[in-house]
């Protein structure tokens, strides 16, 4: 690494010897914008788990399927938490490959990400990046962008793909999904990813050791907990599998549940739920 890696692209302020997922997961899926300590990492963890990179794709295509599923159900608007650095296949693009007037607000708390998105959507007026930590949904629900893209009395389509694995038990992740889906209209959708250890892929203590090097550690959970963050929304088929396996198109398994270390579900609020839009 030279000393001025990244010193047209790293926003004033990045600690840069402290690795951020949003960067090693950058770094995964092929991107430019991760620096050497988030590469020794990703290094790290593909030595550990030579599938990492494998399971980072898989999880992208699951975003892009289920994003696709929202917008056959005629969802057109989309909140996106842990939204990480832009890559391929992002929410809005493929939103809007659909239906330009589609609306995506994009949600991170890493500062690259966050200037990144910022960039690519300066002149797109349907989409817009929060920086704000999604445990404190309340930030995320009032702020300008939700307020102003997002109508929360129409259905929306919410993401938290590959993200709540870094939400510490502290953080009350179930009361964190509740407090999201309440603020969502009947007929609006959920996506989310998680890590488990049920599975061997990822099970590796290694794991998340590496990971504590990082500014995010992660928090896998079992089946139960996992499923538990979609209480007040139905599963669609397949129910909850792991991301390898989500397909409503194709429902026979065409990856083995232990080389897939995320599970994956996609639930639709109830037609009768109840719901309160967020205090304004
Ligand atoms: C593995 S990436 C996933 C990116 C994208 N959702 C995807 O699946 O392709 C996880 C992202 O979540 C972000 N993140 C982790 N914890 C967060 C929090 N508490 N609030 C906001 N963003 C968070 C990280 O910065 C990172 O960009």
């Amino acid at each position: 690494m030279t000393e001025a890696e990244g010193a047209d692209w790293v926003p004033a302020g990045v600690d840069r010897a402290t690795p951020s997922v949003a960067r090693i997961y950058d770094y995964l899926l092929g991107g430019a914008h991760n620096l050497a300590a988030d590469r020794a990492v990703a290094r790290r963890l593909t030595d550990i788990q030579p599938e990492v990179a494998l399971v980072a794709r898989r999880n992208r295509a699951f975003l892009r399927r289920a994003v696709r599923f929202m917008l056959d159900a005629g969802i057109r608007q989309f909140l996106d938490l842990g939204s990480g650095i832009p890559t391929t296949g992002n929410v809005h693009e493929v939103a809007q490959a659909v239906d330009p007037a589609a609306r995506v607000v994009y949600v991170d708390y890493e500062s690259v990400a966050v200037a990144h998105s910022r960039l690519l959507l300066a002149d797109n007026p349907h989409a817009a990046t929060v920086q704000a930590d999604i445990t404190r949904p309340a930030d995320v629900l009032n702020s300008g962008p939700v307020r102003t893209l997002l109508d929360l009395t129409q259905p929306v389509g919410l993401l938290a793909v590959a993200v709540g694995h870094y939400l510490p038990p502290e953080a009350d992740v179930p009361r964190v999904f509740a407090t999201y889906r309440d603020a969502l209209a009947p007929g609006s959708q959920f996506a989310l990813t998680h890590l488990t250890n049920d599975f061997a892929v990822l099970a590796d203590p290694r794991v998340a050791e590496t990971m504590r090097s990082t500014q995010d550690h992660i928090f896998p959970r079992p089946r139960a907990e996992v499923l538990a963050l979609f209480q007040g929304f139905e599963l669609v088929e397949p129910g909850l599998t792991t991301s390898g396996n989500w397909n409503p198109e194709r429902l026979t398994a065409a990856v083995l549940p232990q080389d897939d270390g995320l599970y994956a579900g996609l639930g639709v609020r109830h037609r009768d739920a109840r719901f309160e839009t967020p205090a304004r």
